[in-house]
Parts: C-alpha cells; structure tokens; sequence
C-alpha cells in the first residue's frame, strides 16, 4: 500500500508561545513568511503525499482558510507586481486535498492521532508534527521514512541523537541496528519522557512518523498516562513489542519550534539561507 495521506495533530494550545498564540493557532505562526503548518505541508507534498488530514480545535479556523482561497485578496491582487507573494501557496492549494476534524478535548498525541481515523481509514499513513521543523533541500524526512516503509511495510519513526539531558524532552527508543544499515534501528522499546537516569539510550523521536492502521486499534485500548494522555509512544510500543517498529536516523536539520529558542534558531537558519541575512 501506497502512502497517500499525512496527519498533522493541530489541536495543542501552544502555551509556550502566549500571548502570541491566545487568538492564533501556535502552527500559524510564521518562520520568515510562511506559517509553520505551511512548511509541514510543503515537506508532505515533496514526498509525493497530496492528501493532508489536519485535527483542529477550537479556535483553529485560521489554518482552514489559509489553506483555501482568498476571492478577495486575489481580486485585488490580480495583475500588479504583489501578486507573486500569492504564487506558492496557491500552488500549494491546487496540489492538495485538505481534510479536518476537531479534538474536542486534550488528550494528548496519541488521542489526537485517533481523533484522525476517519480521514484515514484503513491504510498506511504519515504523520508530521509541524512545530518540528525539518530543513530539508531535495528529499524530506518523510521521504526518507516512506523509503524505508516501502522496504519493510511497517511503521517507522524518525530519530536523532540528543544530549543526555534532554531526554525527557522527547519519546526515547532502545534498538538493534537492522543488518548492514548503519542509520535504521529494530525498536525493542520505547518510553515516553524517561529522565537521564531512566532512559535506555539518547536516540530521540522527532515529529516524524509512518503508521500502519493497527495503530488505531491499539489507541482505542491503551490507558491514559498520569497526566490522563494517550500517548502515540506508547501504542508504538506495543508494535514495537510485535517487532514492527523501525527508527531512522534521519538525514537533515531538525528545529524544535515548540520552544522559544528553536524558533529564533529555524528563524535565523531559513534567513540566511534564503539571503534574508
Ligand atoms: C511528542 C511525542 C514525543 C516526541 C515529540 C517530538 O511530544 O509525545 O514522543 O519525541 O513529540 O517532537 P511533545 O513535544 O508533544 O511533548
């Protein structure tokens, strides 16, 4: 099976970035022009996906008319020199098929991944967590993990090595390098947020994931954690257990733009690199 779908999880309130995000949702925000949900769409697109399934929430609706088009702007815009700021996106519009839920509550990742089952069945699917951002020039993290799925049609993650302090920033997985491959891991486990002293390695998930369907299934019966989230690590793990988890060490440059100073970081990154700075 193909991979034709990429779920973006868009509900979170992104308090780390109030008062900013109070009236605009945090995937709005921009690095340089483009919002960040923008850059997640573009990287699924480069990997041949044209159908992007995004879960919403309340106060979200920004990101559906941003993805749609603007009658009146283009209106006006039409025939003078401005009209090419409007270029990419509707060329992003024109390729694409955009599809939305809401979460109607906070339940964590893995609640809002299930929250997404309708718009996408039965199949294969990617997930991108768009305030990762994922610098890439010719192929994609997503590429990179459809790749691999297409050789061993199960789920992949996407990994990178971190401090050891930071690991209880992130999902952490523990695996055995898969023959003659030196970037590709058989995940044997994986926990969410494990402290220093607890984690079985430093190889960290970024928001970069192929599911196979089962994983459905699985969420509607795993228990929430402590702090009453279902946890996508979690389910994972289960598959993992069955020996159908692979992490990659993905090629590229990873910003967190869930903090303040990976944001700054993608920001200065993309300005020099477009000549910007
Ligand atoms: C989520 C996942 C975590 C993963 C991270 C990647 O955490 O739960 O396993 O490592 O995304 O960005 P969050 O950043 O939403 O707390």
């Amino acid at each position: 099976k193909m991979i034709k779908k990429c779920l973006f999880p868009a509900a979170g309130y992104g308090t780390r970035f109030l008062p900013a995000t109070k009236a605009v949702p945090k995937e709005m925000l921009p690095i340089l022009t483009k919002p960040l949900l923008q850059y997640g769409v573009e990287e699924a697109l480069s990997a041949g996906i044209t159908n992007m399934a995004i879960v919403t929430g309340r106060g979200k609706r920004a990101i559906e008319d941003h993805f749609d088009n603007a009658f009146e702007l283009e209106m006006q815009l039409s025939g003078t020199s401005k009209e090419r700021y409007l270029e990419e996106i509707k060329e992003i519009i024109r390729k694409s098929t955009f599809t939305y839920v809401r979460q109607k509550q906070m339940l964590g990742l893995g609640h809002a991944i299930l929250t997404g089952e309708p718009l996408i069945g039965n199949e294969p699917f990617a997930v991108i967590l768009a305030d990762d951002l994922c610098d890439f020039d010719e192929s994609g993290v997503i590429s990179q993990l459809i790749k691999i799925y297409n050789q061993y049609k199960c789920s992949v993650v996407a990994i990178e090595e971190v401090p050891m302090n930071q690991t209880s920033k992130y999902g952490i997985i523990a695996g055995n390098l898969v023959d003659n491959s030196s970037n590709t891991y058989q995940v044997t486990e994986m926990i969410e947020k494990p402290d220093e002293n607890n984690t079985p390695s430093n190889m960290a998930i970024i928001g970069r994931y192929i599911l196979t369907p089962d994983i459905f299934t699985i969420l509607k019966n795993i228990k929430p954690d402590k702090n009453g989230e279902i946890q996508i690590t979690e389910a994972l793990n289960i598959q993992a257990n069955q020996g159908k988890v692979l992490a990659y060490k993905f090629k590229g440059k990873r910003f967190d733009c869930g903090s303040i100073e990976g944001y700054l970081d993608a920001t200065n990154f993309l300005a020099r690199k477009t000549g910007i700075i």
